[in-house]
């Protein structure tokens, strides 16, 4: 086993998560196999972000934005927005284009990468139970006066901050807002608002091995413990991480200040076996979201379990779970797969003609499913400023 001892004058444990999780969460094992020599190839772990409020919300909403703009509002409070289906609605989405959004980077422009088709980008996530509210950048910006919403863990994460950078960054006019790149962080501001959107990179959300931002290692990437030199299998290793990131709010969370959501796992599509029995490609050359019910072979019931048990055993933190595992696991379409970079390159045309290698089934076009997500968190933000 891969331990790396730390210098430290305290002992310190490096429990291999990787290892463990070729044995658990089989996703994470191959993603190393397939995106060894990927520049961004964190694999989706786990994540989550906290959004500090500076100021009363409510009475910011109230004497900061015009009734007119409720009135299309939705109510979700007792409806499972993430049970419903994939819709075709190409009058309404994509919310933004790659040329509206300057600040796209270009692991996830897909189109612009040589993607032939664009039916990804036209879908549309529907509740069995109620709508979601139409996304309305201006009333989030409204909300976020003052404040700081920030986005911590993986590449997944980040391109979920990179979404929601998209979707604001067109109703702010030039010169008033930036994006600013400073080690493992992104910050976008909306100045007139004096509103910060961050992206902090902590892959594991606890100390881990690769916390650097560009110098981190993949192949033996583990998290750090402070009690003896030991490993542990993925399941439990990963019990013990929450736990200390269920410690570290409890202590550090002001539950009347900040607000807590945790994203679970982001599935992938490596294997098309799943989905399609026989076969033996990937997410490569995927037009379609997958129909019919349908869990991946990457969605650990034994991982969810965890979250659900630690976050129910919180005291004093309220976390909200954005559980996104399965409605995305239905979009084998949505995945970057060769119309993407790799080392900061984007693949070469003899690489792209090479799928089995160089497909990337774990990482999201943009437009696209990320999308999605912050809709629903969207919702969830609307939804909070009315009780
Ligand atoms: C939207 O989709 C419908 C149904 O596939 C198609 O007929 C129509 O041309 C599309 N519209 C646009 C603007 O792409
Ligand atoms: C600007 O926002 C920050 C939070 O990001 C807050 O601490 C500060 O008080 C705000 N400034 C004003 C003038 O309200
Ligand atoms: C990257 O990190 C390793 C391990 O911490 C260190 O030995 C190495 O010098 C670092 N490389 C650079 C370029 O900073
Ligand atoms: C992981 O280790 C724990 C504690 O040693 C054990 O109870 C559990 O069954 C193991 N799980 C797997 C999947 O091996
Ligand atoms: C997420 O939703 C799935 C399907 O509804 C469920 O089985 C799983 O336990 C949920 N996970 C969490 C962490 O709530």
């Amino acid at each position: 086993m891969t331990n790396i001892i730390q210098s430290s004058s305290t002992r310190r444990i490096q429990y291999s998560i990787l290892r463990a999780a070729l044995a658990s969460i089989l996703l994470l094992g191959a993603a190393r196999l397939l995106f060894d020599e990927l520049k961004n190839d964190d694999e989706s772990f786990l994540w989550r972000f906290w959004w500090q409020q500076g100021s009363g919300l409510n009475e910011r909403i109230s004497t900061g934005t015009a009734d007119k703009d409720f009135e299309d509002e939705e109510d979700i409070e007792d409806c499972n927005v993430f049970e419903g289906k994939w819709v075709w609605d190409n009058v309404s989405h994509p919310l933004y284009t790659e040329e509206s959004c300057p600040f796209l980077v270009k692991q996830v422009t897909c189109q612009r990468n040589g993607r032939p088709d664009p039916y990804y980008q036209f879908w549309r996530w529907q509740p069995n139970e109620c709508n979601l509210p139409r996304f309305n950048a201006r009333k989030l910006l409204e909300m976020l006066r003052n404040k700081r919403m920030m986005f911590v863990g993986d590449s997944i994460q980040r391109t979920q901050f990179d979404s929601m950078v998209c979707l604001l960054q067109s109703s702010i006019p030039n010169g008033k807002k930036s994006l600013q790149k400073v080690p493992s962080k992104k910050i976008f501001h909306a100045q007139d608002y004096n509103a910060s959107i961050e992206f902090y990179w902590a892959p594991f959300i606890v100390e881990s091995n690769s916390d650097h931002s560009t110098n981190h290692t993949v192949v033996k990437r583990s998290i750090t413990h402070p009690d003896d030199v030991r490993e542990y299998n993925v399941t439990t290793a990963y019990k013990m991480a929450l736990q200390t990131w269920a410690n570290w709010l409890e202590s550090s969370i002001n539950s009347q200040k900040q607000k807590v959501f945790f994203m679970t796992l982001s599935p992938t599509h490596l294997w098309s076996w799943e989905w399609n029995p026989g076969s033996d490609g990937n997410c490569f050359g995927e037009f379609y979201p997958i129909k019919v019910p349908y869990w991946g072979v990457g969605t650990s019931i034994d991982i969810s379990r965890i979250v659900q048990d630690t976050l129910r055993e919180l005291k004093v933190t309220y976390v909200n779970v954005l559980n996104i595992t399965q409605l995305s696991d239905l979009r084998k379409d949505a995945h970057t797969s060769v119309y993407t970079e790799r080392k900061g390159k984007l693949l070469t045309k003899e690489q792209r003609a090479d799928p089995t290698n160089f497909a990337d089934c774990i990482h999201w076009c943009l437009p696209g499913l990320p999308d999605t997500w912050n809709e629903i968190l969207y919702a969830h933000l609307i939804q909070e400023a009315w009780i």
